[in-house]
């Protein structure tokens, strides 16, 4: 069976990219579907780092040598393209995807948000800035959100949530680190969902 054609974009540390990559290889994602792509914005992600070790092709795109974000996100549109990518994944990618790229993916682009969405999303919360939120709000509980990217922010049908406590003690590090955790079985999860609703 032809396994399903990943990209993933990211900006940082790439955690997420790795739980991707460790279950097509060994885990529910295994036979069904492999990484070929990593799009990093920035130059040191460690994500392109990740992507070379399980020798998949990992691409800079340097957002500041392009006018605006639609021409920006063309050229990651083409480089999707000539790795026949059917999947998108986006795993701690901190800028905004144009609308054309969203609509040539439309049903097929993924984002993984560090809280319980519609709750503590949206423009500039992102990483630390999401659980200071949740602990200033006094939530006991919190949680990872995969979710379909649409045109805004944070905001597409949520595919899977998955909750954590929040206890009284907790710095936003605690949470971020117990939140990280439910993260990397969260996209795995997502992705096979995707995978058994829709032939990509
Ligand atoms: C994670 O909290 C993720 O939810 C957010 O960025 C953080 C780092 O992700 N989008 P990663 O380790 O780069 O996958």
């Amino acid at each position: 069976m032809k396994k399903t054609r990943i990209g993933v974009l990211v900006s940082g540390g790439g955690s997420n990219l790795q739980a991707i990559i460790d279950s097509c290889a060994t885990g529910i994602l295994s036979g069904r579907a492999e990484v070929v792509l990593v799009i990093a914005n920035k130059a040191d992600a460690y994500g392109l780092e990740r992507a070379r070790k399980h020798n998949i092709d990992a691409v800079f795109l340097d957002r500041t040598q392009y006018a605006d974000s639609a021409a920006y996100c063309r050229r990651i549109g083409e480089e999707l393209k000539l790795r026949q990518v059917d999947l998108v994944c986006l795993a701690g990618y901190l800028l905004k995807v144009a609308p054309a790229l969203v609509q040539a993916y439309h049903g097929r682009i993924l984002n993984i948000h560090p809280a319980l969405l519609p709750k503590y999303g949206g423009k500039g919360m992102y990483g630390h800035h999401v659980h200071e939120a949740v602990i200033a709000a006094g939530e006991k509980e919190s949680g990872v959100t995969v979710h379909f990217v649409d045109e805004e922010y944070d905001h597409g049908s949520v595919i899977v949530q998955r909750r954590v406590p929040v206890l009284p003690t907790d710095t936003a590090d605690d949470v971020a680190r117990r939140v990280l955790v439910e993260e990397h079985k969260a996209y795995p999860e997502a992705i096979s969902i995707v995978l058994g609703a829709v032939r990509t």
